[in-house]
């Protein structure tokens, strides 16, 4: 990969399949505060958890081509499932550092077992990867891992149902089998799942720790744009957030403050290969 060192003030490029990416720019403003981002989510495309591998490719593809027009100097895959499928592709293709969120995901989770049964629940696309057990197994080959696909998660987030009985009945039925295989730690593998943390762990207890690959997501991002030199120095000003949508911006405004709170006050519509 070319290193480009030049340009420090330009833009970290974020993408997701739709909103639930903005977990990851939470995280990112708190670790990194003086940069600029720019956030594509594919509302148009959402979700990519039940699309082939290389749907999923050849949209992360567009998004990254449209990410480097607007002069980003890195670039975070926000969505697990565009991480699984097409984050080696990404970072062969663009001359910028490209992060994604499976790996650090993966370290938090190896650094806090005890036990070594980690369990990890993501979209179907996420779990039939096996990306996550691959992560963990690079870190440490004795890990066991059990996963479980929860494709009723996505649409229970995208409808504010954080804490309807529906969703609780739903969690039960996905992570009763994780908690009978005596797991102690429990990967969030898809970005819209921490806002489902409460009922989660309604069902898992505090017996089982909960990994947000978001929060390490930021911090590798920050250690990734240390070395590189492309970390930004201290400003008085704010830095600017623009966020952008492939479909109604008043869809991704009402939901996407769920996730962000005021960070976020417009959104700006950007087709791609529709
Ligand atoms: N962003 C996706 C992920 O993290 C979930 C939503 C989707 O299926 O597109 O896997």
């Amino acid at each position: 990969m070319l290193e480009r060192t030049e340009g420090v003030n330009r833009p970290i490029g974020v993408f997701d399949s739709g909103i639930g990416g903005l977990t990851v720019v939470r995280e990112l403003l708190r670790v990194l505060p003086h940069e600029d981002i720019i956030y594509f989510g594919d509302t148009a495309r959402v979700p990519y958890g039940p699309k082939s591998p290389e749907t999923v490719v050849r949209y992360s593809h567009e998004i990254t081509s449209f990410l480097m027009s607007q002069d980003v100097k890195a670039v975070v895959v926000a969505c697990n499932t565009a991480t699984a499928h097409a984050l080696a592709s990404l970072q062969k293709t663009y001359n910028v550092p490209i992060i994604g969120v499976i790996e650090p995901g993966a370290i938090a989770a190896s650094k806090l077992t005890r036990t070594k049964h980690v369990g990890v629940i993501g979209t179907n696309g996420l779990v039939n990867s096996h990306a996550y057990r691959d992560a963990l197994h690079r870190l440490d080959s004795t890990i066991v891992v059990s996963e479980q696909a929860c494709p009723l998660f996505v649409p229970f987030v995208e409808e504010g149902w954080l804490d309807h009985p529906a969703t609780h009945l739903v969690a039960a039925e996905y992570l009763s089998p994780l908690v009978d295989d005596q797991i102690d730690t429990l990967v969030l593998g898809c970005t819209h799942y921490p806002l489902l943390k409460d009922v989660i762990n309604d069902i898992t207890g505090p017996s089982i720790s909960l990994i947000d690959s978001a929060e390490e997501t930021a911090v590798q991002t920050s250690a990734l744009l240390s070395q590189h030199h492309l970390k930004r120095a201290e400003r008085t000003d704010k830095p600017r957030l623009r966020f952008i949508a492939s479909d109604s911006p008043q869809q991704f405004l009402n939901v996407g403050r769920r996730f962000l709170g005021s960070s976020i006050d417009s959104v700006e519509t950007v087709g791609l290969g529709l």
